[in-house]
């Protein structure tokens, strides 16, 4: 897709040529002398549309007007969430015409915020996955133009939406294929692909290396499957060595059918989406690759399938983590933690100054939370702000959620230093109390990920969250 922005009014507007031009309009709306103006005045007084968010009124070929089909859309008071609604029923709207060229207007020019939310649902709108379809229907909006009345002012901010729409969209890709089409192996070459770009280079380990650092925890849930492992490192290097990077873990479980502890069938096949949080690593740094701020960050994938084998880990086994602490798999379903620590302790030896881990870990923060808001647990005040903050800047919610000691009780075992599940009340809870054990050495956050990083149903696929809000906080909290 290709993304222009423009210094533009209403008065231009109307010799704009294209499939489709959407104009939105805010309740603060007050009309000049053109064409389009006039013609809003006139559909505004019959009370034929609102500038109410949702309400929305589409023209076929407008007399006066360069395009050919014309949707006038209400924003409301331009909040975000408003501003979202009514730019995807607009691109919903008119995109099964065949629409290839598509003007959105703003007529009043947009906070950055508001502008950055507006590109991420247009593309969001239109994306269709084709990978493993044998007769694609290509997505056929190509060119977007977005028009504002002073668009100089705003072009970091419409480059860095941009560019997250790119990583949103890698992470998409890798998140939606199915696991046959999206092993380790093949996750490592995304990634090994991505070093192609200048300032990001990759390191891949296998079965062999991960073994000779001593991630016991992270190969007891990869035995079960005949695929090997890939532990994969990223390093995105914008600035002097000297500044600490930010390190992000993407839990990479490419399928997980719960091992020995083996899962329902139904929507078993959801399992494949269980590396999203991986997936969400990759996109963010293709879209570094397209901005190159001068920051630092690292990627740490750990990368298997789950499955049960004769070989599989088996409840009540014990292993030892890299970081020496051992821990009793009660459950084998519980894997995303025991590939998530290894990592954790792998992390410090970048020295971070912070490090992020991302993962569908719990259905318990599904539960919790839903499909709105990600589970942000955090041992430092600052970093969770910071997050938080990225997240509604860049329509990408999150949630806190406590870490009180309380919490850790059920993870005493009487075989380990540590269990790997407690029990079921507070399930996304005592996940995160059991990664904080192998995260003392940085300020350390975990996002939850479960209910945000994909759709079921209908519209069953990827969302490439957290993609936009990993971003918005690497540029904004890390210079
Ligand atoms: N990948 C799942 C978590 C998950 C479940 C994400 C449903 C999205 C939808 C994770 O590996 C898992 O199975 N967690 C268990 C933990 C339990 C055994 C303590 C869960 O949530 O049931
Ligand atoms: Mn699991
Ligand atoms: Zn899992």
């Amino acid at each position: 897709m290709n993304f222009e922005l423009k210094t533009s009014g209403l008065a231009d507007a109307v010799s704009e040529k294209c499939d489709a031009l959407i104009v939105l309009l805010a309740e603060s709306f007050k009309p000049g002398k053109d064409v389009l103006s006039g013609l809003v005045s006139q559909v505004l007084k019959a009370g034929d549309l609102e500038t109410k968010a949702g309400k929305s009124l589409l023209l076929y070929r407008p007399s006066g007007l360069a395009c050919s089909h014309l949707v006038l859309a209400g924003i409301g008071d331009g909040s975000l969430k408003e501003l979202r609604q009514s730019v995807a029923a607009a691109v919903t709207a008119v995109k099964s015409n065949k629409v290839k060229k598509l003007v959105l207007c703003f007529a009043a020019s947009p906070q950055a915020d508001a502008l950055r939310c507006a590109v991420m649902t247009v593309a969001d709108a239109s994306y269709v996955f084709t990978t493993t379809k044998s007769k694609p229907e290509p997505r056929t909006l190509r060119q977007i133009v977005v028009s504002l009345p002073a668009a100089t002012a705003l072009k970091p901010v419409f480059d860095q939406a941009v560019a997250t729409v790119t990583g949103i969209e890698y992470a998409k890709e890798w998140a939606n294929r199915p696991a046959n089409h999206a092993t380790p192996t093949m996750l490592a070459s995304a990634a090994r692909s991505l070093a192609k770009f200048p300032n990001i280079k990759c390191e891949v380990l296998g079965p062999k290396e991960v073994s000779k650092l001593a991630m016991g925890s992270f190969l007891a849930v990869a035995r079960g499957s005949e695929e090997p492992l890939r532990f994969i490192v990223l390093r995105y290097a914008g600035t002097v060595k000297t500044e600490a990077p930010t390190v992000l873990v993407g839990k990479g479980i490419t399928f997980d059918s719960g091992g020995i502890s083996i899962k329902p069938a139904p929507e078993m096949d959801e399992m494949k989406f269980d590396m999203s949080g991986a997936a969400s690593v990759l996109g963010v740094f293709r879209a570094l690759a397209e901005l190159k701020p001068a920051i630092n960050v690292i990627g740490l994938i750990p990368a298997c399938e789950n499955l049960p084998d004769g070989r599989a880990v088996k409840p009540g086994d014990v292993v030892t983590s890299m970081s020496g602490q051992t821990i009793e798999i009660l459950n084998t379903d519980a894997e995303g933690r025991l590939v998530l620590c290894d990592a954790l302790t792998y992390a410090e030896r970048f020295k971070p100054r912070a490090v992020v881990d991302i993962a569908t870990l719990t259905g318990a923060c599904m539960i919790a939370l839903g499909g709105v808001r990600s589970g942000l647990f955090a041992s430092h005040d600052e970093l969770a702000n910071a997050l938080l903050l990225a997240g509604e800047s860049s329509s990408d919610l999150c949630w806190r959620m406590p870490l009180d000691e309380d919490y850790a009780e059920g993870l005493k075992s009487n075989f380990a230093d540590t269990a790997n599940v407690a029990g079921r009340a507070g399930g996304a809870i005592t996940a995160a109390k059991f990664l904080q054990r192998f995260a003392g050495k940085f300020p350390w956050a975990h996002l939850d990920i479960a209910g945000t990083a994909w759709k079921s149903g209908t519209s069953k696929g990827a969302t490439g969250r957290p993609v936009a809000l990993l971003l918005q906080y690497l540029l904004t909290a890390t210079k």
